[in-house]
């Protein structure tokens, strides 16, 4: 991992190909950022033969050659992801891109991602997920730091289906921060939720860290003894995840007289350890810069509005747009079904 070298261009500087046989592609240019793969990611077979391959850091069009790639830095249009930008806080912005919508670029992001991970599948069929798309921003545009993906509608109630930091980007705060705003998704949904498992190392490391936090948080704050499903309610969390961080963090006391669990709350611990976690200076998410509406509701009033455009309601849903959007819910559901 390198800040990239100025190389001048030369028409008859070809990418070298592997001398052995192995298709495998070693390294990525990506912005002004060289970095190596960690895992081989699924690009059509002419691509796998060069050790490197280059990344528009925008539309994350990947090409053979620095050739292709220069020619393409002049001419690529877009300057942030696709999609609506649902969060900003300072140099952060936080884009939300639907996979039907902006296919291309959601699968170039799974095979980017591929290549940071080992047993995530999903590189083609991005239809059913939502792209939650990180960026720093400075005078040249979005810079890409991760994202994360989510179905739109989850059966198990994950609320992360893939995440990433790029390596370039990795132990600043920004893994805690995605996941931080997943939770706050969540929370707007009025539901709870949990990854995706299996966890990679880094995801359930990234992960005990968040839920730790939260929860001591939470507890450092309630002047009164919180159940589970309070801190549930509170954190988004779910159950499971909460007993097992305060099992992890030896929180969980069983009485052996009536055989119930206790929480057990030490408040210089969690004061002293909530102390350290601040003195990192990791940014941290403002609820109130969220910009956003659950998918299912901002896609029926869509249609509302698709349907008022075209003057096709009648009298009576007019007077009643309440009726109309829980007819429109329902019909909806229907087609999703
Ligand atoms: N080693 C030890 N602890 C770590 C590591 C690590 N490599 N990475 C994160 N942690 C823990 C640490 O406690 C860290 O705090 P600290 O740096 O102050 O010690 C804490 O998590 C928060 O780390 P962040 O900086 O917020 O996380 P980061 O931006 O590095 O991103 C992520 C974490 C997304 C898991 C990143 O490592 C990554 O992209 N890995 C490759 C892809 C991957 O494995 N994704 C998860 C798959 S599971 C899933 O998708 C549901
Ligand atoms: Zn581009």
């Amino acid at each position: 991992m390198q800040p990239r070298q100025e190389i001048t261009f030369d028409i008859e500087d070809q990418p070298q190909i592997f001398a052995d046989a192995t298709p495998k592609i070693r390294s990525i240019r990506f912005g002004d950022w060289e970095m190596d793969t960690w895992y081989v990611a699924p690009y059509p077979e002419e691509y796998s033969w060069y050790p490197t391959l280059y990344i528009c850091e925008y539309c994350l069009k990947y090409m053979k050659s620095k050739y292709i790639a220069d020619r393409h830095k002049m001419k690529c249009p877009m300057k942030h992801p696709p999609g609506d930008e649902i969060y900003r806080d300072g140099q952060i912005s936080i884009f939300e891109v639907d996979g039907r919508k902006n296919t291309i670029y959601c699968q170039n992001l799974c095979l980017l991602a591929k290549m940071f991970l080992d047993h995530k599948t999903l590189y083609y069929d991005v239809e059913p997920f939502l792209f939650y798309v990180m960026t720093e921003i400075n005078d040249m545009g979005c810079h890409f730091v991760g994202y994360f993906s989510k179905e739109k509608r989850s059966p198990l109630n994950y609320n992360v289906s893939c995440i990433l930091t790029l390596p370039i980007h990795q132990r600043k705060g920004y893994g805690n921060l995605l996941i931080e705003f997943s939770y706050l998704l969540t929370k707007r949904e009025n539901k709870t939720g949990s990854p995706e498992k299996p966890l990679s190392d880094l995801g359930l490391l990234s992960y005990r860290y968040y839920w730790r936090n939260v929860l001591f948080e939470v507890l450092n704050n309630s002047p009164d003894a919180l159940s589970i499903e309070e801190l549930s309610r509170v954190t988004s969390m779910t159950v499971n995840d909460i007993i097992a961080t305060l099992q992890i963090n030896n929180m969980l006391v069983r009485d052996e007289e009536n055989g119930t669990y206790r929480i057990v709350v030490d408040k210089d611990l969690i004061k002293n350890h909530l102390d350290k976690v601040t003195s990192k200076g990791y940014p941290r998410i403002k609820s109130e810069n969220l910009r956003w509406t659950p998918f299912i509701l901002t896609r029926v009033l869509r249609r509302v509005q698709d349907l008022e455009n075209e003057r096709s309601l009648d009298m009576h849903e007019q007077q009643n747009p309440i009726d109309h959007i829980n007819k429109s819910l329902d019909e909806n559901m229907d087609a999703d079904d």
